[in-house]
């Protein structure tokens, strides 16, 4: 028999920066002013990372762009792979991710590509422990409470 299933996602839409609890508020404008930090003379893209780990530090990342254009790399996965390179014992807690354009943060918040949520992906597991996503816009602000949430039906066979 044939069976149609579906996939329900979770996450919390906030109005402004105010409505966030402190540590992530924090987290939030920390995304924000990484966003500074971009490296993107060919989109002219500005994306800024603040990944938080169970330690409580804060690491940034900004995406980095290269002529080679497959060579750059997002904002996400550079905080992500510095915190594992530096930490690779502590797990990431909590990822918030600020998009700007012409030094001006979307109003609708600039979501992972692909590759940066299977990134995602892996430190949780290797975490052992939820990764919360936090995407930043000027006009909404949206949470969500793990990665699954945003790569459902992860690639996990090889296990
Ligand atoms: N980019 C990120 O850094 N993170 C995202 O979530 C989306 C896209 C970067 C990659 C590239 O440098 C520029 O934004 C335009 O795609």
């Amino acid at each position: 028999m044939m069976k149609e299933k579906k996939i329900d996602i979770t996450y919390t839409e906030y109005e402004n920066l105010s409505q966030l609890e402190e540590k992530d508020r924090i987290l939030a404008e920390t995304a924000i002013r990484a966003a500074e930090n971009a490296y993107s003379p060919y989109s002219k893209f500005s994306v800024g990372a603040a990944l938080r780990l169970s330690n409580g530090e804060i690491i940034t990342g900004a995406n980095q762009e290269n002529i080679a254009y497959p060579s750059g790399l997002c904002a996400e996965r550079t905080a992500m792979f510095y915190a594992s390179a530096q930490y690779p014992a502590i797990s990431m807690e909590s990822i918030a991710i600020a998009g700007k354009k012409d030094g001006t943060l979307c109003p609708s918040p600039a979501t992972p590509c692909g590759a940066c949520r299977q990134v995602m992906a892996e430190y949780q597991d290797k975490g052992g422990r939820k990764m919360e996503i936090i995407l930043v816009g000027s006009e909404r602000i949206w949470k969500f409470s793990k990665v699954d949430d945003l790569l459902p039906l992860t690639f996990d066979s090889l296990k």
